[in-house]
């Protein structure tokens, strides 16, 4: 059974705000009624864009993209590593993304939210231990085996979750903004339909606070020793998952959703390595009791993410 193929993906129907819509009524239309909210470019995701691909371009060197194909495995590695930790720590692309939630879904005041992250998934052939032989990689592009996946220590990357497996609130919204344009086959996929269903999953084994020492952001694709000790939690049978649905963003666009959806980034085979930002907030008033949420029919995870949130200085 293929990830890539075992499943037809079709379109994700995409959300839009009306002018005016309130922040309050915004989350509300995320995390209650499970709506994927489609933001358009702005200045402020063009100023996002400039200053990714400045940081992106200054590690990978000229067309960032390609990197894959013109550096070894360890050393893409180190490359991604390393922007991932400049991005983190950018506290301009920090305020850019805040600008962008804030005008939209949250208050500054309340807002709590995790540094941006980096995303960045080359073609699956170039993530296997060994390279494969020429005569391999010409020809149509075929989907890889869970199988073979496995093998290599790369089943993480794909599994299919809920963010709030990973010890994240109930509360929280997401956004993911496009560094370039992408497709159903290079974005991710959603399985809209479990929002609100439950799903057999093992987050009962995941503990916050051991993830953190174990493995932690950044590691997981720099370290292999590392990443297969570690859990990630997920869907047990994804066999059995139905109707996965994934999206097309221009560069720029941006998408808004609850961390509750369960959802995947699957193996691609494009020509160009993606790249992709996103950052997780919570609105404070949500957390209290009676604030907003989303529903939890199956997730077990223990320990917070919140106390590594950071608030806004305003
Ligand atoms: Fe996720």
């Amino acid at each position: 059974m293929n990830i890539s193929d075992s499943h037809k993906i079709s379109t994700l129907p995409l959300s839009k705000l009306e002018a005016g819509c309130t922040p309050l009524k915004a989350r509300s239309r995320v995390l209650k009624e499970g709506q994927i909210i489609h933001l358009p470019v702005s200045g402020t995701s063009r100023l996002v864009l400039e200053r990714a691909w400045q940081h992106i371009t200054e590690v990978f060197g000229a067309e960032p993209r390609l990197a894959h194909k013109r550096l070894k495995r360890p050393e893409f590695l180190h490359c991604v590593s390393e922007a991932k930790q400049v991005i983190f720590q950018d506290r301009e692309l920090r305020n850019l993304l805040l600008d962008i939630l804030c005008n939209t879904f949250n208050s500054r005041a309340g807002i709590r939210f995790d540094p941006p992250r980096l995303r960045v998934v080359p073609p699956w052939q170039s993530l296997l231990p060994e390279p494969l032989a020429p005569e391999e990689e010409e020809g149509a592009c075929q989907p890889i085996s869970r199988s073979t996946l496995a093998e290599a220590g790369l089943l993480p990357l794909f599994s299919t979750h809920r963010d709030t497996f990973y010890a994240n609130p109930q509360s929280q919204i997401n956004i993911w903004l496009a560094l370039h344009d992408v497709g159903p086959q290079d974005s991710f996929r959603f399985y809209p339909q479990y929002f609100d269903e439950p799903v057999a999953n093992d987050s009962h084994l995941f503990n916050y606070d051991n993830w953190k020492e174990d493995v932690g952001f950044g590691k997981s694709q720099s370290n292999h020793a590392e990443s297969k000790k570690a859990l990630y939690p997920q869907a047990l049978d994804e066999d059995a998952l139905q109707d996965p649905a994934a999206f097309s963003l221009k560069e720029g666009e941006a998408i808004v959703f609850a961390a509750a959806h369960l959802h995947g980034t699957s193996p691609h085979c494009c020509p160009g390595t993606r790249f992709s930002l996103d950052m997780r907030a919570v609105e404070s008033e949500d957390l209290q009791p009676g604030g907003l949420q989303a529903p939890n029919r199956d997730n077990k995870s223990q320990g917070s993410s919140l106390q590594d949130y950071l608030k806004l200085e305003v």
